[in-house]
C-alpha cells in the first residue's frame, strides 16, 4: 500500500510515509509550507506556512489508531454532527473521520501549492476531499448522493478545524457578532446575537446556525490574525472545552485547553443539506494568516 502510494502519487514536495500508530500519511514540504495529512479520515494534522508558527493544534494525547478519531487538526465530520440522533452507539461526528480514504490525485500547482484529492464512500454518499497546502490552506469536502439512491437524503458536515492559540483567555473571534446561536453548554438554548466579538471565560460550545461570514481569529499573543473564509457552509461552530470537559476526555490533556480553539466550517442543525439522487454539494474552508 505504501509502496503503491509512493509510486503513483509522490511528487516533488509531497512524500508518503507510515506515521504515528502505523497510520499512512502524506507529508508536504515546500518553500510555501509544511503540511501533513493522515489518510484515515483524510485528516489534515499540520499546516505551517513558511515563517509562521503552526496554525493547527494537535493534542499530545491524541490517539493514532485504526478506527479511532485523531484529536486536533481538521477532522471531517460526516454524515452527522455530534451524537447520532437515532443511535447513541453510533460514532460521534459520523464515520468519515474513522475510515480510510483513497488518494486519487496529487498535483504541484503553479503558485507552489500541493493539491491532493482523496475519496471514500459512506453509503449512499460518495465523498471527495480536495486539499491544497500552500500559503493558504484550502479544503473542500464534496458530497454526492449516488444516482442509484431511491429518494433524497440529507446530511450534516463540518471541517472541524482546531487552531493553535497563545491563550484562549486573551484571544477573540470576530465575524459572528450579528448571528444568533445554539448554546450547547446551556441545554441548546437559542441565544440572540451578542453584538460583540467572542471572548472566552469558560466552556464554550456554540452553533452559529445561519452564517456565511468569514471569521477572524485575533491572537495578540502570537501576533497574528487567522482568517477563516468559507463557501457552501451556512453554520459555524465555536468550541473550547475549558477545564472540566478537558479532564473528561481521555485523548485531550488536562492542561491543553488554553492552547486551542475550534472554528468549524459546517452545515448542521437547521443548516443540514438535502440532496436528490445524483446531486452534489461542496463545503469549502480557506485558512490564511494575516499580519
Ligand atoms: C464540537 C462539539 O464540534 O466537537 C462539541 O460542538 C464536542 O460538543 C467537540 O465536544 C468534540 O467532539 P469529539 O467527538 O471529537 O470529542
Amino acid at each position: 500500500m505504501l509502496s503503491e502510494l509512493k509510486r503513483l502519487f509522490a511528487i516533488p514536495g509531497l512524500a508518503f510515509e507510515q506515521g504515528d500508530g502505523g497510520l499512512l500519511r502524506a507529508v508536504v514540504n515546500t518553500p510555501a509550507c509544511h503540511g501533513e495529512l493522515v489518510l484515515q479520515g483524510a485528516h489534515v494534522t499540520s499546516w505551517v506556512p513558511a515563517g509562521q508558527q503552526p496554525v493547527l493544534w494537535l493534542s499530545q494525547k491524541s490517539n493514532f489508531d485504526k478506527g479511532r478519531p485523531i484529536r486536533g487538526g481538521v477532522p471531517i465530520c460526516f454524515p452527522w454532527f455530534g451524537p447520532n440522533a437515532k443511535d447513541s452507539s453510533a460514532p460521534a461526528h459520523g464515520s468519515a473521520r474513522l475510515v480510510e480514504w483513497q488518494v486519487v490525485s496529487t498535483l504541484s500547482k503553479e503558485d507552489g501549492a500541493i493539491a491532493m484529492g482523496l475519496a471514500t464512500s459512506i453509503d449512499p454518499f460518495v465523498l471527495n476531499f480536495d486539499v491544497e497546502f500552500g500559503r493558504v490552506l484550502r479544503m473542500t469536502l464534496r458530497t454526492e448522493l449516488s444516482k442509484d439512491a431511491t429518494s433524497p437524503q440529507s446530511f450534516e458536515d463540518a471541517l472541524h478545524t482546531y487552531f493553535a492559540v497563545s491563550d484562549i483567555r486573551t484571544i477573540s473571534i470576530a465575524g459572528l457578532e450579528t448571528v444568533a446561536y445554539i448554546d450547547k453548554v446551556d441545554q441548546a438554548a437559542l441565544r440572540p446575537a451578542s453584538g460583540i466579538p467572542i471572548q472566552f471565560a469558560g466552556e464554550t460550545d456554540r452553533v452559529y446556525v445561519d452564517t456565511r461570514a468569514d471569521c477572524l481569529l485575533m491572537d495578540d499573543g502570537m501576533k497574528r490574525v487567522i482568517r477563516v473564509s468559507k463557501s457552501g457552509s451556512v453554520s459555524t461552530v465555536v468550541w473550547n472545552p475549558w477545564i472540566d470537559k478537558s479532564k473528561r476526555m481521555a485523548d485531550f490533556g488536562d492542561d491543553e485547553w488554553p492552547a486551542m480553539v475550534c472554528i468549524e466550517t459546517a452545515n448542521v442543525a437547521a443548516g443540514r443539506i438535502e440532496l436528490s439522487p445524483g446531486e452534489s454539494h461542496a463545503t469549502t474552508a480557506i485558512l490564511s494568516v494575516e499580519a
